[in-house]
């Protein structure tokens, strides 16, 4: 698996570093509030296991599956929602986990979703911000990395449902999936 990457981007390290960053950011900027924390899945299931622990706040913990890229290598205009979230939105605080945001379609999608149910607030910290493949104009409020427009892999995100195993993040090698 290992052998599939081009270039290593970002190490555990740098990772680690940018959830500490990120995490003592967010619990200055929600003092007094408990958030709602919605990762998304599949891609933020790191990401959030990482943030989360950095964060010094009472928080809900809650998921919402959804999926624009169907294993591929790029976003399709349907975003599916797989899994719904568990529990009521209107009135939180709601602070989006994204493992990356490419397109903005995803999130776009999913502010629109949470804002139609009431939502006092709706934010996004992703772990990845990659502003070359913007189709539409949509900002993260917190970023980890602003990455290159490549196809990445691992740390969550897939190509084809494989990598997110990868304990880092890089370029996947373009035969790999041309
Ligand atoms: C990926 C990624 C983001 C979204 C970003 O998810 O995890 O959720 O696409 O792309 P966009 O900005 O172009 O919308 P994907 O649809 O691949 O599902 P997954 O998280 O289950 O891999
Ligand atoms: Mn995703
Ligand atoms: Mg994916």
């Amino acid at each position: 698996m290992n052998n599939d990457i081009e270039e290593v981007l970002y190490d555990q390290e740098q990772i680690h570093e940018a959830a500490v960053r990120l995490g003592q950011t967010i619990t200055k900027d929600y003092a007094g509030r408990k958030p709602l924390v919605l990762s998304v899945l599949k891609g933020a299931y790191l990401w959030t296991a990482d943030l989360v622990r950095e964060i010094d706040l009472y928080v809900d913990l809650e998921f919402i599956k959804i999926s624009s890229y169907h294993g591929g290598v790029t976003s399709s205009n349907e975003i599916q929602l797989v899994t719904d979230v568990q529990s009521d939105v209107a009135g939180r605080d709601v602070l989006i986990l994204e493992d990356i945001v490419d397109t903005g379609q995803s999130l776009l999608f999913l502010k629109d979703l949470l804002k139609d149910r009431g939502a006092n607030s709706v934010q996004v910290a992703t772990f990845l911000d990659k502003k070359g493949g913007r189709k539409i104009e949509i900002d993260a409020d917190y970023v980890g990395f602003d990455v290159r427009n490549e196809f990445v892999v691992g740390y969550g995100l897939d190509y084809a449902g494989l990598y997110r195993n990868l304990p880092y993040v890089g370029i996947l090698k373009k035969d790999i999936y041309s």
